[in-house]
C-alpha cells in the first residue's frame, strides 16, 4: 500500500512525507520531482513553454505510473494532482490518503516568501494572494476532505506532525 500526502502548496507535504518514508523505512517520491525529472525541464517552464493543461495531463500519467508500480512509498503530491481527472478516485483507491490541512493564514504566511517557483502564484502581489488562496482553498477543498484522514497543520512543526501520522498510519 502506498501512503499519499495531499493539501495546497505550502503545505509542508514534501518536507513531512520525506521524514515519514525515512520513518517507515519506505522509499519516497514526490511527484513534483518525479515530473521534473521525466519532463527534463522544470515545473515553472513546463508550465511557460506548455500550458497548464499540458502540465495537468503529465501529472495525472505520472500519478498512474507510480500507482501502478508495486512497491510501497510515500507519495508526496502536488497541490493540484486530487482536483483533476479522475486523480482524486485513483487516490482513494489505491492508497492511504492524509490531507495537510491548514488555514489561510499559515499557507499564507508560508507562501509569501517562496511564490517564484510556483507558476501559479509567482506574479501576485502579497494582497493578490491572500485572495487568491483563500478562493483556490475554497475550490480545492471538496477534493482534499476526501482523503481518508486530515490533519491540521497549523501550528505544529514537523516533529509533531510526523509523531501524529505515525500514529494514524499504524491505527490502519
Ligand atoms: C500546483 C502545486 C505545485 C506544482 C504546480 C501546481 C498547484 O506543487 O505541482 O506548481 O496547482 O497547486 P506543490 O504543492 O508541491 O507546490
Amino acid at each position: 500500500m502506498k501512503i499519499i500526502l495531499i493539501g495546497y502548496m505550502g503545505s509542508g507535504k514534501s518536507t513531512v512525507a520525506k521524514e515519514l518514508a525515512a520513518a517507515l523505512s519506505l522509499p519516497f517520491i514526490d511527484l513534483d520531482d518525479y515530473i521534473v525529472d521525466k519532463e527534463k525541464k522544470s515545473i515553472k517552464d513546463i508550465f511557460e513553454a506548455k500550458g497548464e493543461i499540458y502540465f495537468r495531463l503529465q501529472e495525472s500519467k505520472y500519478l498512474k505510473e507510480i500507482l501502478e508500480q508495486e512497491t510501497d512509498a510515500v507519495l508526496a503530491l502536488g497541490g493540484g494532482t486530487p482536483c483533476y481527472a479522475n486523480n482524486m478516485e485513483l487516490i482513494k483507491k489505491e492508497s492511504q490518503s492524509f490531507y495537510l490541512k491548514g488555514g489561510i493564514a499559515t499557507i499564507c504566511n508560508r507562501l509569501r516568501s517562496e511564490k517564484q517557483q510556483r507558476p501559479l502564484i509567482a506574479s501576485l502581489s502579497d494582497e493578490q494572494l491572500t485572495e487568491f488562496i483563500a478562493k483556490h482553498l475554497f475550490e480545492r477543498r471538496n477534493f482534499y476532505e476526501q482523503a481518508d484522514q486530515s490533519i491540521s497543520i497549523d501550528n505544529k512543526s514537523i516533529h509533531e506532525l510526523l509523531q501524529e501520522l505515525l500514529v494514524k498510519v499504524k491505527k490502519n
